[in-house]
């Protein structure tokens, strides 16, 4: 049975307003997370998955503004929140995050339990011995031993250390956990393992997450739903199941063909080419045609809507009822199919870990 719904954004966009130009780094994002569900964001390095976190929690850091759009997390409207409204409503207490790359920027000259002990004192007026049975509680449950809280993080390896900062989300049992590639760093043993607890945890404690990674193969075992994400846009969302069988949109489509199965012999990795673009200028009509295989005319000019296909929402015009423009003619513009240089310029970065965006 589907829970209540514990957030529910409605054509939210987030710009950075930078000296070079507005970068459209999140636009018109909507989707719902029902209690105890889970969502994973998935997409390349720059398409804006940090920034629709960091709008979650009211925290898009300067020069970023949320520009349009509802955040309704559990009744609260999160963009009429000014910072300490925010730090008092919702953070720790009803959405907490596992930032990306958390735990590098663990404070070295504190204890693990002094870092620990922070937001229960702040939120709940917790300290001493009760704060600290409540962290080793949560230690536990991340399967690291209550031990850890008189460590230095020097003294933990990276994984114990990602543990901590996943226990300390946790703490004051927020309704949602956002986790921004909370294993990107981790060997794969590692973050399986992260991964299977984190799953055990939802279960357990009933909590709502979203997931977000470049690495779309990971998400399977621990998302309800995904959303695609596509140079600031939502392109695909719906029921993960659904999705790694039959993804609809094309670049869904070569993002999971683009996931290396050890199993078959392949002669070749799939790879999307070209790259993604800058997010001050996106590209015209659909963002994502310079690099679409299935590129037609009209995806230059015109963006496309969302089409609700089978449950799964899909921003492309191939879906669109209009039969003149699901079945506009080929592109005559070049695409990055069809540009040789930009290929085998992307198959020399085969096997590196992300693809480099223009803006970094
Ligand atoms: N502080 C900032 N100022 C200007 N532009 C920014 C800022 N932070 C992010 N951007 C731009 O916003 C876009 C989205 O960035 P974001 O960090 O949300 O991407 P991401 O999907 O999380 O990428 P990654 O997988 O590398 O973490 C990118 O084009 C990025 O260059
Ligand atoms: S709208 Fe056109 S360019 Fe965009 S994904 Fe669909 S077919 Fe490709
Ligand atoms: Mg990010």
């Amino acid at each position: 049975m589907v829970g209540k719904a514990v957030l529910k954004v409605d054509e939210l966009s987030t710009h950075y307003l930078t000296g070079d130009g507005e970068v459209q780094a999140l636009d018109d994002a909507s989707f719902v997370l029902h209690k105890g569900e889970s969502i994973g964001v998935a997409g390349e390095s720059g398409c804006g998955k940090s920034t629709l976190a960091f709008s979650l929690l009211n925290l898009v850091p300067p020069p970023g503004q949320i520009v349009n759009g509802s955040i309704n997390l559990d009744g609260i409207e999160v963009t009429d929140l000014n910072e300490k409204q925010s730090r008092k409503k919702i953070r720790w207490k009803k959405v907490s995050m596992v930032f990306q790359g958390a735990m590098d920027i663990m404070t070295p000259v504190y204890t693990v339990g002094h870092q620990m002990v922070e937001p229960l004192k702040y939120h709940k007026g917790i300290e001493g011995k009760k704060a600290r049975a409540i962290c080793e509680k949560y230690l536990e449950l991340v399967n690291l031993e209550g031990g850890i809280f008189d460590r230095y993080p020097h003294e933990l390896s990276g994984g114990q250390k990602q543990r901590v900062i996943i226990a300390t989300a946790l703490l004051l049992e927020p309704d949602l956990v956002i986790l921004d590639e909370p294993t990107t760093a981790l060997d794969v043993v590692v973050e399986a393992r992260i991964m299977n607890d984190l799953k055990r945890l939802r279960r357990e404690l009933d909590i709502s997450m979203i997931f977000i990674t470049h690495d779309l193969s990971i998400l399977a075992e621990v998302s309800d739903n995904l959303a695609i994400m596509y140079a600031g846009w939502i392109v695909e969302f719906g029921s993960a199941k659904q999705i790694y069988k039959d993804p609809k949109h094309p670049y869904t489509e070569k993002l999971i063909a683009a996931i290396p199965d050890i199993r078959t012999d392949i002669e070749r990795l799939e790879y999307i080419p070209g790259v993604p673009p800058n997010l001050v200028n996106p590209p015209t009509g659909c963002r994502f045609h310079p690099r679409c295989h299935k590129a037609m005319e009209v995806c230059r000019e015109l963006e496309p809507e969302i089409y609700n296909i089978d449950g799964v929402k899909v921003k492309c015009h191939l879906f669109s009822e209009d039969k003149e423009i699901a079945e506009s003619e080929e592109a005559e513009y070049e695409t990055a199919y069809e540009d040789e240089s930009a290929s085998e310029a992307y198959e020399g970065e085969l096997g590196e870990e992300e693809v480099v965006t223009e803006e970094e």
